[in-house]
């Protein structure tokens, strides 16, 4: 029940909430090179997670990075913030960085007025764990940056552990050192794999693969990966009169 409830105010997506460490599998990259990095990743993360109790104390968190969309960051640190609600008593906080600042820019356009906005930002700054998702994919300004210092700073100041997820390595982010250097240390990064997860897809289409006017890049790759079915050429509605037609005819003809 408490569990329950802790889970809630994590505000992980229904998606997410399930998701464990146990079910991450090196088996969904294909590349050996990506196998070799999600492995290391994983032995990263679960030394972290082993030692969790005092490397929280330190205020040492992750930065979980890749280049590439959809290889599994956002998975992984999800399974993080799970497995430190299941196994301690500390409230963790789910949040992508564009919903942070949305959210500070629609408390700020709804004229609750700053007493709003700090008291977010107080939330932000004192969650026991708290992750911020997909980190420097939000729009660049320099108020973005000065909240994003704010919540940053206060953490490191107080050693909260923070869990970060981001399409650029740290050196590649566009904010300025106060922020960088924070990062930099109280987390331990974390490469994730430049390939994107093997998951299965399933097309219907109206035209046959070869029928397809896109090129071959497209064409083979999902020729190599799905198996084809041919439905028949016919619609259903016609099937079904002809099916009529023809056991009216049977009855008649008996
Ligand atoms: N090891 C894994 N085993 C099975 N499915 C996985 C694994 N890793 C990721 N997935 C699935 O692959 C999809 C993409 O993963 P995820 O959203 O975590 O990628 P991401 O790196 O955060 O992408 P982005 O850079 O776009 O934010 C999700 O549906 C996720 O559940
Ligand atoms: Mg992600």
């Amino acid at each position: 029940m408490l569990l329950k409830r802790r889970l809630s105010f994590a505000e992980l997506p229904e998606s997410l909430k399930d998701v464990t460490l146990e079910t991450f599998t090196i088996n969904a990259y294909e590349n050996p090179k990506s196998k070799d990095t999600a492995r290391k990743a994983c032995e990263g993360i679960k030394y972290y997670l082993k030692n969790f109790n005092s490397l929280k104390t330190a205020g040492m968190g992750l930065y979980i990075h890749s280049n590439t969309k959809g290889s599994g960051k956002t998975r992984m640190a999800a399974s993080v913030a799970n497995h430190i609600m299941q196994n301690t008593t500390l409230q963790a906080r789910f949040a992508t960085s564009t919903r942070i600042i949305t959210e500070i820019q629609s408390i700020w356009d709804d004229k609750t007025g700053t007493q709003s906005v700090s008291k977010l930002l107080n939330d932000l700054s004192r969650i026991s764990v708290l992750i911020i998702d997909d980190f420097g994919t939000e729009i660049h300004k320099a108020w973005v940056e000065e909240k994003f210092y704010q919540i940053i700073n206060e953490r490191y100041i107080n050693n909260l552990p923070t869990i970060f997820t981001s399409n650029c390595r740290l050196e590649q982010l566009k904010y300025d050192d106060r922020i960088t250097n924070r990062i930099e240390e109280k987390t331990f990064q974390i490469a994730f794999p430049e390939e994107s997860v093997n998951l299965p897809t399933i097309f219907t289409s109206n035209c046959r693969l070869e029928q397809l006017k896109y090129d071959d890049r497209i064409t083979n790759r999902i020729e190599e990966k799905t198996f084809q079915i041919a439905f028949p050429e016919e619609s259903v509605r016609k099937a079904i009169k002809r099916k009529n037609h023809e056991e009216l005819i049977e009855n008649i003809t008996k």
